[in-house]
């Protein structure tokens, strides 16, 4: 069975969390040139011609190898694959989902397949059902989580790491060396960091919104409840504390979770959504993503 390394094909085991729809080919480059693993965050892509784009101009910045996340509920998923394959990508992850559909596909195209996992028994479940390896985000970390009782990831990554036999990445509060440390010591083969590569200088995320994150202090980001079962992290800016404060009842509602992403794009800062993990509180500067990876592998 292939190490986590092996599979990435790069010379750190530092693999870049999707956020989103959020691309910047730049960044994608950047990381996979320092000697991590870039990838692009196609899970909610509809177009399959902006995937072509987006992987054409990563190509285009770096010959290192590189990955993409796609998300299984998305009906394009099989399609984005392909176009992956074709583009000579060799490791991908696959999140939201099920995964005993779609890995015979990414094996048939000649790719290996993380799935993002959330809990123990998601994991073994995702190891039945034939995939290559784990990331496993504990609830500490930034985007989508379950409504079901969650367990850090100092807790999640060691019961994982027991219960299967393949690759293992960690996720979640994930931002220096010291975590870098941690993870490998609990069991996990490597890491997977969302937020602390969204503030850096490569990111193409909103100026406003790594100052939000900047700016959060311990106990600064909250679950919030989208997609009638989901949740998802972000940053309490004093407008979202005001939006919980008036709506203690009917907070999905008021939130218009997609309508506040794409809030950020129309410069509407006041109805904007700082999506975040807990780790924003340990970020306090906007560096290079070969500063991260550099100090993280320290
Ligand atoms: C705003 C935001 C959006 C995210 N979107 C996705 C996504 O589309 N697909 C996915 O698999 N993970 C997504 N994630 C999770 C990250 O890829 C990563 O696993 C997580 O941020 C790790 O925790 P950390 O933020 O503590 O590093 C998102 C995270 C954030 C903060």
């Amino acid at each position: 069975m292939p190490s986590l390394l092996e599979m990435l094909g790069c010379r750190y085991p530092i693999i870049q969390g999707p956020i989103g729809n959020m691309n910047s080919p730049d960044m994608v480059a950047a990381i996979c040139n320092a000697g991590a693993f870039g990838m692009l965050a196609l899970g909610f892509i509809r177009e399959l011609d902006d995937a072509r784009r987006l992987i054409g101009a990563v190509k285009e910045r770096t010959n290192q190898p590189f990955g993409a996340n796609v998300v299984l509920m998305n009906p394009q998923c099989g399609e984005i694959l392909k176009i992956l394959a074709q583009s000579g990508v060799k490791t991908v992850t696959t999140s939201v989902g099920q995964p005993g559909d779609i890995y015979p596909l990414i094996h048939d195209l000649g790719l290996k397949g993380l799935h993002v996992v959330l809990s123990l028994a998601h994991a073994v479940r995702a190891e039945k059902s034939g995939v290559d390896g784990l990331v496993v985000v504990g609830a500490e970390a930034g985007g989508l989580r379950s409504r079901k009782p969650e367990s850090s990831t100092m807790v999640l990554v060691p019961l994982v790491s027991d219960a299967v036999s393949i690759p293992i990445a960690a996720a979640g509060g994930i931002a220096d060396s010291r975590g870098y440390r941690a993870a490998l010591a609990l069991g996990a083969q490597g890491v997977q960091i969302g937020t602390r590569f969204m503030v850096s200088r490569e990111s193409g995320l909103h100026d406003k919104w790594k100052d939000a994150v900047i700016r959060c202090t311990d106990g600064g980001t909250t679950l919030l409840p989208v997609q009638k079962v989901l949740m998802t992290r972000a940053v309490i800016t004093p407008a979202l504390e005001k939006l919980i404060a008036e709506h203690p009842h009917d907070l999905e509602e008021a939130l218009q979770y997609g309508d506040r992403i794409q809030a950020w794009d129309r410069g509407d800062y006041e109805n904007a959504i700082a999506g975040a993990g807990q780790v924003g509180a340990l970020i306090k500067d906007i560096p290079s993503v070969k500063h991260i990876i550099e100090e993280m592998t320290s």
